[in-house]
């Protein structure tokens, strides 16, 4: 029989920026449904990537002084970009899209021409403001105080030759999808779309851009590039060979079980798309999924705030899996959660080491000191079962169910709360037990022991297979301690209690999930953090040259001395400055005032021979009067402003001229 199909998309990210954690958040998400519903038998195709055009990118390619496709190659492919960051997450996309790949450029540009072939997309003009000396057009939102936002002049009203999509069209049928179907989830997400944007009367929407040209061409009309969010949207068809010959998936997977989406995107997902899919005469996936953000104290994430964001710096010091694990339990998925970095400690620290980790090591520990870690033949049945033996077999047995219902309803924090349950359950089932205490009699209580020990490593196996979606490494470092092999790891193997052989050949290995010590976690990352900034930096930064020109008779109007310094202190009350005393060849000793303390102490200097310019007027700096200056050589290196005096050869003579 062939196996059921199950396609998820995560948003394609914008490579403009770094990604942080809130972004890590959507893709670890969408990785965890993706390996439970690989784990339950399903064909998975599980899709994620980046959308690479749009006038931002242009901008910023433009500054960093390099082309666009330069510019995002680097954050895409790059050292630290977004494959790698993947990568890192243990994230298992089956497919990575880059919207500036050609098969989906090409696709896009079809998909385009035949929604203008059915009068979906029609001419029109865009009303805005003109700034005429940048010559740019700007929306009305785009204007800054009511002025160029590029260079602050005024503008004048215009009209730009656009493109637009007929949305008013699909109003009606798009409400009815919103309203009488659970297309879009969670349901609340639904009033907000309705009342924000339904009911005051959907525009027609405009889809293509003359302003800019990091965009797909719009093939039949020179100038105009395809609306960024179009070419996004679609991706995920192209992906799967929706009009290109690169995949040949679109039959097998469309439409989409379900995207992943951030909250401020929705609008994109749950009106645009199923709108312009309408016109394409295409199926509509079947949900689109709103989560919340992560906030860093009650606002957006940003990288200003103190807290470490850097998902590669969390992931190097906390490992990948408790910083999955991290995410999923902690933030209902549907729901705004305020990030942060003692909140990931405390979490760790909570429910993988206190309650996972201990579960594990104390079990594993105690199988191997009273039975050499194996456990005799016979131990999963007792004949007498106590209360707590049924409690804890029944929780665990009923485990998998109830984690199912939470999966699918797209809630992997409940589906987690409920493993934990159990796992707390097992804890508790130790204390009640008291393994210790029966092992004082080995002849006496040898079986009880060994059901009890049986028992728990049941729990525990049922609980790993429930968790490895989430934190799939680990999870193979736990089965490989209870003696679990590949048969025993299964979705049918979490649904049958006494599934684990008696006689399962068990060890006690590292400790899954150290407890972490939160002053020293914290002052790690911080460090880590300026770390990754300085390295950031570019390492020398030169002053640029200047161009104006001077003429040759006013720069010899400068005389530059050699000059050797006799004596050199620090002046008093003054943090910066050196007062030099300097045989400039005249007789007479010249006093020289320079701010480079921080860069040299004094007794270094004196017998140097220096350059310094004489003919400047005199000046006075904390009382003390300065005759001249000393040269040297600046640069700025990792962000750090350097100096190096200009130290010449000793035997050039105090008073020598350089010309
Ligand atoms: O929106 N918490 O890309 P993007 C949770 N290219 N999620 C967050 C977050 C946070 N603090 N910050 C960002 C785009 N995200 C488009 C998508 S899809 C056809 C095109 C989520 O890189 C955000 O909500 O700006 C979005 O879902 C995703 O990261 C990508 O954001
Ligand atoms: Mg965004």
């Amino acid at each position: 029989m062939e196996k059921k199909t199950f396609y998820i998309t995560t948003p394609i990210y914008y490579p403009s920026d770094k990604l942080h954690i809130g972004h890590t958040y959507c893709t670890v998400a969408t990785d965890a449904m993706a390996r439970y519903k690989r784990l339950h038998g399903f064909d998975v195709c599980f899709l994620t990537g980046t959308d690479e055009h749009g006038q931002k990118i242009e901008t910023k390619a433009g500054e960093a002084g390099v082309t666009p496709k330069e510019f995002v190659d680097r954050i895409v492919e790059g050292p630290r970009g977004v494959k790698d960051l993947w990568k890192l997450m243990n994230i298992s996309n089956d497919r990575f899209i880059r919207t500036t790949d050609d098969y989906h450029v090409s696709a896009v540009q079809r998909i385009f021409r035949k929604m203008y072939d059915k009068g979906d997309i029609y001419k029109g003009s865009y009303k805005g403001k003109y700034c005429t000396p940048c010559e740019s057009f700007w929306t009305d939102s785009q204007l800054k105080d009511g002025c160029c936002p590029d260079c602050g002049r005024p503008v004048v009203d215009a009209e730009e030759e656009a493109y637009f999509f007929r949305l008013s069209k699909y109003a009606g049928k798009v409400r009815d999808l919103l309203e009488n179907t659970d297309f879009l989830q969670p349901r609340s997400r639904v009033n907000e779309m309705v009342k924000n944007f339904i009911d005051p009367g959907l525009e027609d929407l405009c889809v293509s851009r003359t302003s800019f040209t990091w965009g797909i061409p719009v093939d039949f009309d020179q100038g105009h590039v395809v609306y960024v969010w179009v070419d996004a949207l679609f991706n995920y068809t192209t992906a799967l060979g929706f009009l290109n010959d690169r995949y040949d998936d679109y039959e097998k997977y469309w439409p989409a079980d379900v995207h992943f989406v951030g909250k401020e995107i929705v609008r994109f997902h749950s009106i645009i798309w199923p709108a312009m899919l309408m016109s394409m005469e295409m199926p509509l996936p079947k949900h689109v999924f709103g989560h919340g953000w992560l906030l860093l104290d009650g606002g957006k994430m940003s990288k200003s705030k103190g807290n470490v964001v850097d998902p590669y710096i969390l992931a190097e010091q906390f490992g990948v899996d408790a910083l999955r694990f991290f995410l999923m339990r902690t933030f209902p998925f549907g729901s705004d959660g305020n990030f942060s970095n003692e909140l990931l400690i405390q979490t760790i620290n909570t429910d993988l080491a206190n309650d996972l980790g201990n579960l594990v090591s104390r079990t594993t520990a105690m199988a191997g000191k009273y039975f050499g870690g194996t456990l005799p033949q016979g131990c999963s049945r007792w004949s007498a079962p106590l209360a707590c033996d049924t409690e804890l077999t029944a929780m665990a047995s009923a485990l998998r169910g109830a984690y199912e219902s939470q999966m699918e309803a797209y809630a992997p924090h409940n589906a987690l709360a409920e493993v934990f349950k159990v796992i707390q359950r097992a804890n508790k089932y130790i204390d009640e037990t008291a393994p210790w205490a029966l092992a004082k009699d080995m002849e006496q209580n040898g079986g009880r022991l060994a059901h009890v020990l049986y028992n728990l490593l049941e729990a525990t196996r049922i609980c790993g297979i429930l968790l490895s979606p989430f934190m799939p490494e680990s999870c193979q470092k736990l089965f490989a301690q209870i003696g679990a092999g590949a048969d025993l790891q299964t979705w049918d193997s979490a649904g049958t209690w006494g599934a684990l052989p008696e006689t399962a050949a068990t060890t006690k290995g590292e400790n899954l999930f150290p407890r972490i010590d939160m002053d020293q976690a914290l002052a790690d990352l911080e460090a880590a953090e300026a770390a990754e900034r300085q390295s950031a930096l570019p390492a020398i930064s030169l002053e640029p040259q200047l161009t104006e020109q001077v003429d040759f008779d006013t720069f010899c109007k400068s005389d530059f001395r050699a000059v050797k310094v006799k004596a050199c202190e620090a002046v008093k009350k003054s943090e910066k400055l050196l007062k030099f005393t300097l045989d400039d060849g005249t007789g007479t000793d010249r006093q020289i005032l320079s701010g480079i303390h921080k860069f040299y102490e004094p007794e270094q200097l004196v017998g140097k021979t220096l350059v310094a310019i004489v003919n400047l007027p005199p000046r006075k700096m904390m009382g003390q009067e300065s005759c001249g200056m000393l040269l040297s050589a600046v640069h700025t290196e990792q962000g750090e402003e350097k100096l190096h005096l200009i130290i010449v050869d000793d035997a050039i003579p105090a008073g020598a001229k350089l010309c």
